[in-house]
């Protein structure tokens, strides 16, 4: 009875655009390395060392940067979707290059959450309650921009309800559930579903014991640009640790062939990738500069993702989101 994982990280990413048109979403540096290599981390943290990545939008890029995943001490497979089956169908195909017995449980990770969530609590919840699925939730201030998630006394979820402008409670789905591997037999193959609003309520309609988890602490969606700079700041200045962040100073993480001009500061968790040049007297805070980008002399650059090999000119002082794309 083991536990396996399967990361979704086949979607378009499109409220990341343009950074996405070249890059997957979870293939975007956050705090210096690609996205999924956090997720891998916390995976294995938890003691899940083999997973299966459900792929399609730029399916290519993953393998040559994880390949089987010994070099992570973890077995990685590659379910490479040629159109895009929606996160139920993305599921359902991954779940076909794992090695599935009766009593395995698999971790699902929607590929763009950051969470400091207890998966090991989670997943000891999920075998003790016997649960076909057991979701983890988070509670948010105002849940009107998510669908819903209300629980019994239990933790039995009662319903998966959409937006709404009253909600009738602040628990959502947080994006990463374990599955029974019993599971997947009920979910069809080669067709597009969502899990979210299609086979999670298939599974309550058809009377399946549905748990929630709830863990209040740090998460975060990744998925706009906001909060991909929030993301790599929170990392780089220790308020999330993750195994995969490189060492730095918890200010800053500067490539070792970063080269930084004469009274430059960069701080606020600010990421400074391999090959960036920046010139004199600059002020950079909070900002993600990717591999190659040069920022001329006297710049000012506040919570802001510059493009790879993108040149800025000398004097911009910016707050935009994203420079140089
Ligand atoms: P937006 O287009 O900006 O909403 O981002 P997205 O494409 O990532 O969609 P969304 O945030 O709804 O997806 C949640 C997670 O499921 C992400 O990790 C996606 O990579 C993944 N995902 C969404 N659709 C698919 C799909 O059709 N196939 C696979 N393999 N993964 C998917």
């Amino acid at each position: 009875m083991s536990v396996k994982g399967i990361l979704l990280v086949g979607g378009k990413g499109t409220r990341l655009m343009p950074l996405t048109k070249h890059t997957p979403k979870p293939m975007l540096e956050v705090a210096g390395v690609p996205f999924t290599a956090h997720q891998l981390a916390k995976a294995k943290a938890a003691g899940i060392t083999e997973i299966a990545l459900a792929t399609s939008y730029m399916a290519d890029v993953f393998q040559p940067y994880f390949g089987d995943g010994s070099a992570l001490g973890m077995k990685i497979h590659y379910a490479i979707e040629t159109e895009a089956l929606g996160t139920g169908g993305a599921i359902k195909n991954a779940s076909k290059v794992l090695d599935l017995k009766p009593g395995d449980s698999v971790v699902i990770f929607n590929g763009d959450v950051l969470s400091g969530h207890d998966l090991k609590a989670q997943i000891d919840f999920h075998k003790n309650s016997k649960a076909a699925v057991t979701l983890f939730l988070t509670e948010v201030a105002d849940a009107r921009a998510f669908g819903c998630v209300p629980l019994d006394a239990e933790k039995n979820v009662l319903a998966f309800l959409e937006k709404m402008e009253n909600p009738v409670t602040n628990l959502i789905n947080a994006g990463c559930y374990i599955f029974d591997s019993s599971v997947f037999e009920l979910i069809p193959s080669e067709i597009v579903i969502s899990v979210e609003r299609e086979t999670f309520p298939d599974l309550l309609n058809r009377g399946l014991v549905v748990k929630g988890f709830v863990d209040l602490s740090y998460w975060l969606d990744i998925g706009t640009p906001a909060a991909l700079i929030t993301a790599s700041k929170d990392l780089v200045m220790q308020k999330l640790i993750s195994p995969a962040t490189p060492k730095n100073d918890g200010f800053a993480l500067i490539a070792n062939d970063a080269t930084l001009g004469k009274s430059t500061k960069i701080s606020g968790g600010s990421v400074i990738s391999k090959g960036v040049f920046i010139g004199d007297g600059c002020e950079i805070i909070g900002t993600i500069i990717f591999e190659g980008a040069k920022i001329g002399d006297n710049c000012r650059i506040i919570s802001g993702i510059v493009a790879p090999n993108s040149k800025i000119p000398a004097n911009t002082s910016t707050t935009s989101e994203i420079i140089g794309y």
